[in-house]
């Protein structure tokens, strides 16, 4: 094999094994409800028993409502982050954050590891549009997460985690100078 053919198969091992740790820890944009159009309108579920609760969150994941299919729905329909008190009580009149920008697609940061309330203004609260998510620390790293899936102390995890992508960083390396010498 030529040394030009040798540093491609480097070249592009190297990539590939970056992209994949990107992948591994981005951060994850969750479509309220499972759709982009109309994810969140009135009476269509328990957005938290029946969505959130199959997704897993995590600090630095967005949240994505969209409601623009029909185009009267963005004008009905809001998101509100609310404090836990108001959520119960589909009060809109001390929101912590305005999430609503007017046009139906609406995107908010999870930054912090701790339970955020979201409901719609317009009464439609009442009708089912509120939504509770609990946002975790970061996992650990694929490579040493646990088999019983339930994931370590939010101290030992992050740790862990971080050792496992140093020891896979030095891996792909250490690979790369076997393969180039
Ligand atoms: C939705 O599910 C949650 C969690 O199971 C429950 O506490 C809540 O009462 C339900 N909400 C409605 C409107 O049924
Ligand atoms: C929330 O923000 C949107 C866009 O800036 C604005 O149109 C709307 O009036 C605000 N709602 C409240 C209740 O402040
Ligand atoms: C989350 O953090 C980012 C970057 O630090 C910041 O730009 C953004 O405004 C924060 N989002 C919220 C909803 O606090």
């Amino acid at each position: 094999m030529d040394i030009s053919r040798r540093r491609l198969m480097v070249t592009v091992f190297i990539a590939s094994s970056l992209i994949m740790m990107l992948q591994c820890c981005d951060a994850v944009r969750h479509n309220v409800g499972g759709t982009k159009n109309d994810g969140w309108i009135p009476n269509k579920m328990n957005y938290t028993s029946d969505w959130a609760a199959h997704e897993q969150f995590y600090v630095g994941d967005w949240l994505y409502w969209g409601y623009y299919e029909p185009r009267i729905n963005r004008q009905l329909y809001s998101v509100f982050e609310v404090n836990k008190m108001d959520y119960d009580s589909c009060s809109t009149d001390h929101p912590l954050y305005n999430i609503s920008r007017g046009g139906g697609r609406d995107v908010y940061q999870l930054n912090q590891s701790r339970p955020y309330y979201f409901i719609s203004g317009g009464g439609f609260c009442w009708q089912g549009m509120k939504l509770t998510v609990f946002v975790q620390e970061l996992p650990p790293a694929p490579a040493a997460a646990p088999s019983t899936g339930s994931y370590a102390a939010p101290s030992t995890g992050s740790s862990a985690s971080l050792s496992a992508s140093l020891s896979g960083i030095f891996s792909i390396f250490a690979t790369a100078a076997a393969l180039v010498v």
